[in-house]
Order: structure tokens, then C-alpha cells, then sequence
């Protein structure tokens, strides 16, 4: 299905991270994955001793998982989309390399009013924390897109999928709270990508919301086991496994299609419950 043609997976921490199954089906269907992991770069300046260790820590873990899973000759290269000369860095890096893409898959979020599983009240949330979770977790996916199209490395008839949460939209018993905003920015921003880049560059633009999943580092931070059964027996299907969604990212990459701008779930049809 994807002979010659390569994408670039972000948000990969581990093995478990859900980019990972993605990176994987794209492989199994002959397609080649470039991949970007958080780490230090020689863009961040004053890193305390602790954010430090913790970069260095992510992007051995995130370098051990793709070699160890995905291949020795997969490429990989650090990014903090937060910081637009590592952006520009990673476009160099893929020039070197010779790479044109065919789509890329955004799966990264980061909210700092998440601690140890509990979340702070929305009316707690400073503009700081609330600016930094819409950076990361949102306005890296215009961010990266720009970077990418402008350098003419995104070609035309790509595909880009971001991953959501159903909080996007409802209260949900997990009380996502300053994270939802972020979700419902990134999923509205899917839908304007898709009309403009759309229209510009035949370039489609999908976001899928996926069912809680503890596996990853994330959702390991955030959820509780409760929270994760309850929708498991709530959902006519049961929960969506990490599987079911590169089986539906996969799908939305594929170069044939024809969907754009559309919030896709696969959570089991935990969506249509009251
Ligand atoms: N786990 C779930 O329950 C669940 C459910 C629905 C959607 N999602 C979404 O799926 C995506 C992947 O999450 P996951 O569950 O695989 O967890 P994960 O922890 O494996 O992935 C999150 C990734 O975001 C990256 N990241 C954070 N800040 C960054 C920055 N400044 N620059 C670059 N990368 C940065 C992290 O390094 C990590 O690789 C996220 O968008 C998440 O919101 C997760």
C-alpha cells in the first residue's frame, strides 16, 4: 500500500506510545517512517538540571524504542515543537536526508495542570499554563505544517492526522479540563487545514479521537484504571485498542482516499452514549 512512499511519525516516547503502532502498520504496508522525539536541542536555553535529565532520558527511550522496533535504519532526530529553530532544524535534517513526505502523524499533547492524575479547576488555570498547553498540544500542528510545506518536503496528495479525545467536545467523566480546549483548537484547526491546504495542495487533514488508554506515558500520567473500565463497559465495542487506531490512521493515509476534514472516532462507539 505504501511502496516509495514515507511519513513522519511524531510523538513517539516509547515503545507503548500510540505514534509507535502507527510508525509499525506503516512499515508492515512496505511505507517508510522518519521519527521525532522529544530531547534536548541545541535551541533550549537555561534547562535546569532536571529538565535536562528528563529531555535526555525521553530521547534515549524514544531512540531505544525506534531501533528496537521499528529498525536500526530508521531516522530519527529530536523535536521540541515549541521552539521554532528546532523546527527549522528538523527540516534541515530532512533535506540532508533526502526526504519527501507523504503525510505526517501529529500525536503530541503536554499539560502541565495534569499532576499525579488530577487536574486543576479551569478557574485555576493561569494564562501561562493555559498558552503552553494550546502550543504544544495545538498550535504545533500549524506550526509544523508551515515548516513542512514551505520547504516543499510535504508534497502534494499528503495526508495529516492528529489525534483527540472526545473531552474535545463533552465534559467527559475524565475531567480533562484545560487539555479538552486544546483538542477542540487542534480538531477546529483540522477542519480550516483542511480546507485551505485542501484546496492549495490537494492536502487532506483528519483528526481521529481514540479511545482512554493507560499504556502510554500519557495516559499513564493522566488516567485512572476506573476511568478506562468505565468507558470500556460504557462503549458498545468496548474500548479501541492502540491496533484499531494505526488500522484507521493508516487508512486515513493512504493515498487514494478521499476524506478530508473529519473528526474520525475509534473508541468503540463510546461517542454515541448518553
Ligand atoms: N492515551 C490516551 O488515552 C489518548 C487518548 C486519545 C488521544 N490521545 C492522544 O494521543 C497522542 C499521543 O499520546 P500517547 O497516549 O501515545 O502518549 P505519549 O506520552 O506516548 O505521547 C505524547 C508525546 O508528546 C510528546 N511531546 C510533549 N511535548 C512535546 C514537545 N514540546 N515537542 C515535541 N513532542 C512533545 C512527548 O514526548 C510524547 O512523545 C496525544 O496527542 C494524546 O493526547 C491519547
Amino acid at each position: 500500500m505504501f511502496t516509495n512512499k514515507t511519513f513522519l511519525i511524531t510523538g513517539i516516547a516509547d515503545e507503548n506510545s500510540l505514534a509507535m503502532k502507527v510508525a509499525e502498520k506503516i512499515i508492515q504496508n512496505n511505507g517508510k517512517v522518519v521519527c521525532t522525539g522529544l530531547g534536548v536541542t541545541p535551541f533550549h536555553k537555561n534547562l535546569s538540571e532536571k529538565a535536562t535529565g528528563f529531555l535526555n532520558k525521553s530521547y534515549s527511550d524514544f531512540e531505544a524504542a525506534c531501533k528496537n522496533r521499528l529498525g536500526a535504519e530508521t531516522l530519527t532526530f529530536p523535536l521540541d515543537v515549541t521552539l521554532p529553530e528546532s523546527l527549522d532544524s528538523l527540516v534541515e535534517f530532512l533535506n540532508q536526508n533526502g526526504v519527501k513526505l507523504d503525510g505526517f502523524l501529529h500525536a503530541i499533547a503536554m499539560d502541565k495542570t495534569i499532576r499525579n492524575k488530577s487536574v486543576k479547576p479551569m478557574l485555576e488555570v493561569t494564562a501561562e499554563e493555559f498558552n503552553d498547553t494550546m502550543t504544544v498540544s495545538a498550535f504545533s500542528l500549524i506550526s509544523l505544517s508551515h515548516v513542512l510545506l514551505m520547504s516543499h518536503i510535504l508534497q502534494k496528495g499528503a495526508s495529516i492526522v492528529s489525534l483527540s479525545y472526545i473531552a474535545a467536545e463533552k465534559v467527559s467523566f475524565f475531567p480533562y479540563i484545560n487539555m479538552s480546549i486544546a483538542k477542540a483548537a487542534l480538531e477546529r484547526l483540522t477542519i480550516e487545514m483542511a480546507y485551505e491546504l485542501g484546496r492549495d495542495y490537494g492536502i487532506r487533514a483528519n483528526c481521529v479521537r481514540f479511545s482512554p488508554y493507560m499504556g502510554s506515558k500519557a495516559g499513564n500520567a493522566t488516567l485512572k484504571t476506573e476511568d478506562v473500565d468505565r468507558a470500556d463497559r460504557l462503549s458498545p465495542l468496548g474500548n479501541a485498542t492502540p491496533e484499531d487506531l494505526a488500522h484507521e490512521v493508516v487508512h486515513l493515509f493512504r493515498p487514494e482516499t478521499r476524506i478530508t476534514g473529519e473528526i474520525r472516532h475509534v473508541d468503540g462507539g463510546f461517542h454515541i452514549m448518553g
